[in-house]
């Protein structure tokens, strides 16, 4: 086959005059918080995927059951169509939706975009030997970058998904403006697949972001170690301890790093050098949990329509089916 692997959308050009602004930009906040994009460098990534195994870890496995239980149902809806998904990482779960709608098409096109081109490159080589009828190529870079690209070129039906509830990284301000972006890469038609992690006990939350094997814990470290190498970096991983917290009144996993000892801290690249107390904590992100009937109201709002919602039967986890208006 001829078509390239890879598309890279994060040029040189951007890499120079913005990447790390987000940094200097969080860490010069008080309290200090980073985004939560630097948790996926290789090892990152790698760890995420453990993270998706553990047996405190519901939200994977319950989508996944949900997308067994009903991906006939909802290519029956769709119909064939180009399938794009947000945050592919090793686009497991998305193996049950190609196989669906690789019964109802002849050749369809998947488009997978991640932000961690090691996991990307790997899973479009493999799933390219999986499902030779597919036409598969993996777009490398931000959600906002992928969007802007996937704007001009669409003739067929398209579906975007969107999945793990991902979108729970996002304040509701910034989840709107998402939910623009996707209905302007969208045709009115076209359909957008979302996966919600819903309210549910406070303790079930936290075992969720607190696992007993630490996996969890490395996860959030390792955003140092990343920093580290992408920005010449001297952050000391044995300075901070992880933690999330249910916030129950926003209705957010919050998870932070606490810093253990006063430390200066120095980001050569950035030109960038930033202090920190014993007791501080940076935010590197929030996780909402989600209620089904104001999150449809919301797309709604945005152009995108629900048409059909799904669940498990302990309404932990939700997947809606919206179509661009
Ligand atoms: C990838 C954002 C959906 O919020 O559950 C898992 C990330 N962080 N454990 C989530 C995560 C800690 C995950 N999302």
């Amino acid at each position: 086959m001829l078509i390239k692997p890879l598309i890279i959308l994060d040029t040189h050009y951007q890499e120079l005059n913005n990447d790390g602004e987000d940094v200097i930009q969080g860490l010069s906040q008080n309290p200090k918080s980073l985004p939560p994009k630097y948790f996926y460098d290789e090892n990152g990534s790698k760890l995420f995927e453990q993270i998706c195994q553990l047996p405190e870890y519901y939200p994977t496995r319950t989508e996944a059951w949900i997308l067994s239980q009903y991906a006939d149902e909802i290519a029956q809806i769709t119909g064939s169509c180009e399938l794009v998904e947000l945050g592919s990482g090793s686009s497991t779960k998305t193996r049950i939706l190609l196989d669906t709608y690789q019964k109802i098409a002849d050749s369809s096109r998947y488009i997978p975009i991640d932000i961690s081109g090691g996991i990307l490159k790997t899973s479009v080589l493999q799933l390219q030997q999986e499902y030779p009828d597919f036409s598969i190529q993996g777009l490398l870079g931000t959600y906002e970058q992928a969007l802007a690209h996937l704007k001009s070129n669409s003739s067929q039906t398209r579906m975007i998904f969107f999945l793990g509830s991902s979108i729970g990284n996002f304040t509701l301000q910034e989840s709107n403006r998402f939910f623009s972006q996707i209905a302007h890469a969208l045709k009115p038609g076209d359909y957008f697949l979302l996966g919600i992690d819903l309210q549910k006990a406070k303790e079930i939350l936290e075992a969720a972001y607190n696992d007993s094997q630490g996996v969890t814990a490395a996860f959030n470290l390792n955003m140092l170690s990343h920093l580290n190498w992408r920005f010449q970096g001297d952050f000391n991983l044995n300075f901070f301890t992880h933690q999330a917290i249910y916030n129950e009144a926003e209705n957010q996993i919050e998870m932070y790093l606490h810093c253990q000892e006063n430390h200066w801290v120095s980001l050569d690249i950035l030109n960038f050098k930033v202090s920190f107390q014993a007791g501080e904590s940076i935010l590197t992100e929030i996780s909402r949990k989600f209620d089904l009937a104001i999150i449809q109201k919301q797309l709604e709002a945005q152009g995108l329509k629900p048409l059909k919602t799904w669940t498990d039967s302990q309404k932990w986890f939700g997947l809606i089916l919206c179509q661009a208006q």
